[in-house]
C-alpha cells in the first residue's frame, strides 16, 4: 500500500473553494486505479464535515484527515479540537507534530506524545512528523530525528499504549525540503530512504505496524522517484497537493 497524504495546510480561503478542488481531485481520480494506493486529503477543520458528505457520496476509496488535533478528548481546553470530535466529522488520520506545528506554535515533544496518544486513544491513524531544521550533517540531523522519536515512544511505552492493533505513519519532513521554506533543495530519494531506514531502526525497537512517508516539495514529476524505492510508503505532500491536475497526476505517478 502506497499513502498519498494531501496536506493543504490553511488552504483554500472558503468551503466554496474547498468543495472545488475535492472535486476536481475526486473527480480527476475517478477510474484511477487506487487498489494499492490510499489517498488521504487534510483539509481544515472547518471543512472537514461538507467534504466528509461529498466523500461519502463517492463508490471508490478516498480518506479524510486533520492537520492537528488538541491532546485530550474533551474538557476545559478553549480553542481546542480533539480527536474523537474529529472521527464523528469523518477523519480516519491525524498529522501529528508537523514541523510548522514545532517551530511557529512551540509544540514541544511532549505535547507531541500526548496529542499521539489522544489520536490513539480515539481510533484514528496518526501520521506523525519528524525532521530536522538544519542540515548541518548528517550526525545532528539523525540525532534530533532519533529525539523526536524517543520521547514520543517512551511517552507511549510508559503510558502502555497498546498500539500494536493501531496503524501509525511516520513522516520524515526535511524542514529545509518543505517547498514554503525557500531553500529550493528538495531531498535525493537516496536521503530520504537512509534517513527512513535509521528511523525503522529507532522505531521497530517499540513498535511494529508502521509506515514510513517521505515528505519535501514532493510534485507530481518527482513522487515515483520516492515511491518506487521499496521502504518508503508513501509522500506527504503540500504545495502541489492544491493544485488538483497536479495532484490527480502525482497519484497516478506514485
Ligand atoms: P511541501 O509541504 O510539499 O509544500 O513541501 C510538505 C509539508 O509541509 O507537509
Amino acid at each position: 500500500m502506497k499513502y498519498i497524504i494531501a496536506n493543504w495546510k490553511m488552504h483554500p480561503q472558503s468551503l466554496g473553494d474547498a468543495q472545488a478542488l475535492f472535486d476536481a481531485v475526486a473527480g480527476g481520480l475517478q477510474g484511477s486505479d487506487l487498489k494499492e494506493k490510499a489517498v488521504v486529503i487534510c483539509p481544515p477543520f472547518p471543512y472537514l464535515k461538507a467534504l466528509n458528505s461529498k466523500l461519502e457520496a463517492l463508490s471508490w476509496r478516498l480518506a479524510l484527515g486533520a492537520q492537528n488535533c488538541g491532546p485530550q478528548q474533551e474538557g476545559p481546553y478553549t480553542g481546542e479540537v480533539s480527536p474523537s470530535m474529529l472521527k464523528r466529522l469523518g477523519a480516519r488520520y491525524v498529522i501529528v507534530g508537523h514541523s510548522e506545528r514545532r517551530r511557529v506554535f512551540k509544540e514541544t515533544d511532549d505535547m507531541i506524545a500526548q496529542k499521539l496518544q489522544a489520536v490513539f486513544e480515539a481510533g484514528l491513524v496518526p501520521i506523525l512528523c519528524v525532521g530536522s531544521p538544519t542540515q548541518e550533517t548528517d550526525e545532528a540531523e539523525r540525532k534530533e530525528i532519533q529525539t523526536q522519536l524517543e520521547v514520543v515512544l517512551n511517552f507511549l511505552t510508559n503510558n502502555q499504549q497498546q498500539t500494536t492493533n493501531n496503524n501509525l505513519l511516520v513522516a520524515y519532513e526535511p524542514v529545509w525540503a518543505i517547498s514554503t521554506s525557500g531553500t529550493g533543495l528538495v531531498a535525493t530519494p537516496e536521503q530520504a530512504l537512509s534517513m527512513i531506514e535509521f528511523m525503522k531502526l529507532v522505531v521497530g525497537r517499540q513498535l511494529s505496524v508502521v509506515s514510513y512517508l517521505y515528505g519535501g516539495s514532493v510534485n507530481a514529476d518527482n513522487v515515483a522517484s520516492f515511491t518506487s524505492k521499496e521502504g518508503i510508503d508513501g509522500v506527504l505532500v503540500g504545495g502541489a497537493s492544491l493544485k488538483a491536475a497536479e495532484f490527480v497526476s502525482l497519484v497516478n505517478n506514485a
